[in-house]
Parts: structure tokens; sequence; C-alpha cells
């Protein structure tokens, strides 16, 4: 049997004890089992409904059964918008891939900002994150209420428990949590990766206008676990981020105690190599927005509070046409990530997997000088990019730069080098 349901904001059902979900209601007087019934509300009440998300849960013991909250200490690492103080700086920068740490460190603690946007307090904009851990989070639990998560894996694989199932989520694919709910994360080896944390709307498959009714992530790709639980007693420590900081509270049972659960607020993995790549058979590649895996729109129709976007493998025809990623100045603000081989816009080195780079509104960027006289002096054929995997996040709102990010050592002091050397048009 699997242990995964099909479909993207499917309404799902799943029962790990037979008999556990009630049928045809969902607050029934006497649960079966004596367990309880919780909504878990992802959007407002009133959202409409195609946008409307919540499931209900039941479990050993409600989620509201614990002790106060109390401050914990993890910053400065990571942080929240809005960041105060002094200029942003708008130069294009560049990180080398954070070192596994040898201190025992879990995915929690290994969590480092990079770029904060938009405000935790309103629920717009988002926290990119990397991480670099080399130990399971045991016995600890987070609940990230500022938003939701989607998580890269770029080296090790994961296995995330939530409240509503188990995912194992490898480089190459990706994890989606929905905001508020309670995870741990379990690691097979040194693990290395990003995350995307989502203050604004949940992310959505984006429309797809002419291009029809199938193509890029097909719904059916993504899988959301079925219900499983653990009847464990015993102290469990539960992290939650909340307006930018981090408290702790000590349950005297295991948070995933979810026995049945139903509704379409669910935590999901995704393969990348699913997604349906499309490009051009004529000239010029479309904009990269042809890439778009996964959308949080914002209140301007159109200009995404985050668009996630990938570089995956896919073939280049074009005919007379420039091939990498062209010369760019753009309104939105770019922050990119390599999971493994090179993207074709930096084959001059530096943007390693692991790496990653940030480039804000209306600054330029585009293919390194190496790149770009390899692709103009190229002869035209048909070209398979086989190791590459690249993706961005991309953002409406210009993306801060983190105090840490900035100090690091793995910031890379000569980034704007690839962008020299070029040699001047000659006019007639
Ligand atoms: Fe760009």
């Amino acid at each position: 049997m699997s242990n995964y349901q099909t479909g993207f904001g499917n309404h799902f059902a799943t029962e790990a004890v037979k008999g556990a979900l009630p049928v045809g209601r969902n607050s029934p007087q006497r649960p079966a089992y004596g367990l309880y019934a919780e909504q878990f509300s992802t959007t407002a009440f009133t959202a409409p409904r195609a946008e409307n998300r919540r499931s209900w849960l039941y479990r050993l013991r409600p989620a509201a059964s614990h002790p106060p909250f109390e401050p914990f200490d993890m910053a400065p690492r990571l942080i929240s918008a809005p960041l105060h103080g002094g200029a942003v700086n708008p130069n294009r920068l560049r990180w080398s891939p954070l070192a596994i740490p040898d201190a025992p460190t879990d995915w929690l603690d290994g969590l480092t900002s990079y770029a904060v946007n938009g405000d935790v307090g309103t629920g717009a904009g988002i926290g990119v994150h990397l991480y670099a851990a080399n130990c399971s989070m045991n016995r600890r639990a987070a609940q990230f209420s500022d938003g939701e998560l989607l998580i890269v894996p770029q080296q090790g694989a994961l296995a995330i428990i939530t409240e509503l199932g188990r995912m194992d989520v490898p480089p190459g694919h990706i994890a989606l949590i929905p905001r508020g709910m309670r995870f741990s994360v379990t690691l097979d080896g040194p693990s290395r990766g990003y995350v995307c944390e989502n203050y604004g709307a949940p992310f959505r498959l984006p429309d797809l206008g002419p291009i029809g009714s199938n193509g890029l992530a097909n719904p059916r790709d993504f899988e959301t676990p079925v219900a499983w639980f653990e009847d464990r007693d015993g102290e469990y420590e539960l992290i939650q981020k909340f307006q930018g900081h981090l408290w702790r509270t000590v349950l005297d049972h295991s948070p995933f105690d979810v026995v049945a659960w139903h509704g379409n607020s669910a935590p999901c993995r995704f393969d990348l190599a699913r997604f349906n790549t499309i490009g051009t058979v004529s000239f010029d590649h479309p904009d990269p927005s042809i890439f778009t895996v996964l959308t949080s729109p914002s209140d301007q129709p159109g200009t995404a509070n985050c668009d996630f976007v990938i570089f995956p493998p896919r073939w280049m025809v074009a005919e007379d046409t420039f091939r990498p990623p062209w010369f760019h100045r753009n309104v939105m603000s770019e922050f990119m990530g390599l999971i493994h081989g090179i993207y074709d816009a930096k084959e001059g080195g530096g943007f390693e997997p692991g790496g990653a780079s940030l480039h804000n509104q209306m600054n330029g960027h585009g293919p390194d000088a190496d790149s770009a006289k390899k692709a103009m002096e190229a002869k035209l054929a048909p070209v398979k990019l086989d190791d590459t995997l690249a993706f961005m996040f991309e953002s409406r709102w210009v993306l801060r730069p983190a105090p840490t990010a900035m100090s690091a050592p793995e910031l890379q002091g000569d980034y704007d080098d690839c962008w020299s050397g070029f040699p001047k048009a000659e006019l007639p």
C-alpha cells in the first residue's frame, strides 16, 4: 500500500486505525476511541471556496494541551522580516556552499537566514534560509507559525514527520509544510539545502493559460502522506517560530498523535524530475516563468509574493537564439540555488551546488562573460542539458540580505568579476 495520496490540494481522507475517521460529519459529540476532533485552518473560514484550506484532525490529545511557551534564544541566525536598519545593499551577491558542521547540529539548529522581505506581521513576503546539518531532531518538533515552508534538499535525504504523516524527501524532491503544522526532520547523514518560508498566500499551482490543461507540474504528481501516529509519552520539545522569534515548550507526549484526518490543508512532496518542462521549438526562449512549479500570489494580479521556479534538465533546440538565460534587469528580486550540476548561465564557475545568489530589483545580471562568449560563438544544434537543476525564489519585493549572510565567509567578494571582460560592440 502506498504511503502517499496523490493530487495537489485534494480533499484527502485517511485513517491509521480503522474506524477512527468520522463519516458524514466533522465534529461528532464523541469521536471514535475517545479521539479529539480539531480543525486546522490555513486560510480564513470565509476564503473563497477554491482557495479555502482546512483539515480536520482526530488525535489522542488536543494540540492545545501544552504548558506556556517561553522565549528560546537560537537567533540571530534565523531571522524574519521586517529587518530594520541601514541601507539595503543593491549589489549582486553570491555565496559558496555552507560547510556541514562538525558539532552535532539538527535541521532546526542548522538553519541560517540569507534574505527576507515583506513583514511577518502583515503576512506578506518571504524568508530565505539555508540549512547544513548532521543529525536528526531528537524528540524535538518545530512549528513555523509565520509561514508555510518550502524545503529544497540539496544533499542528504530528509525524512519529515508531520502531524498528518511521514514523507521521504531526497534531493531532487521538494516538500511543502503548511503554516503552523508541527514537524520533525530525520537525516540519513550530512545534509544541506534551502528553505523558503512563505509569509504570504499558500503556494498553489500556476494557471496555465494557452499552455492548456496539462503541463509544468501536474497535480497528480504531488504526494501527501497517509495518516501516521505514535502513541508515545515522555518529554517532547516543541519550538515555535512566532512573529520572528523562537519560543519553546515541552510536551509530555509526542505531538505526532493524529490517528486520522481529512481535508485539503496538508503537507506534500513533489519529485522535480516529474516537472513537464516546456520551451521553445522555434526561436527565443520564453521568459523563465515557463518554469514555474508553484506560485504564492500577492494582491497584485500576476505579480507574485513568491514564485518557485526551476531550471531542470532540458533540450535546447532554438534556432538563431542566444540560448543561455539572457541578460536581465527585473522589477522582481531573484534568489537562486543549485541542487546539482552546472547552471547554463554560469559555466565559468563559482555557482556551486549548495551555493546561492541574489540579484535584487532592477540590478543587472545574466550569463558570465565565459558563458556569453561561448553561446554567441556556438554552432547551434539540438543540445541536451543533462546534469543541471537550479531553482529560483522570485519575489515582488526587494530581498534584504541578512546581516549574518553579509558577514559570512561564504560570501564571494569577487562575484562582479564574472561580468567583466565583455568586448565592446563594434559599430560600422
Ligand atoms: Fe533574471
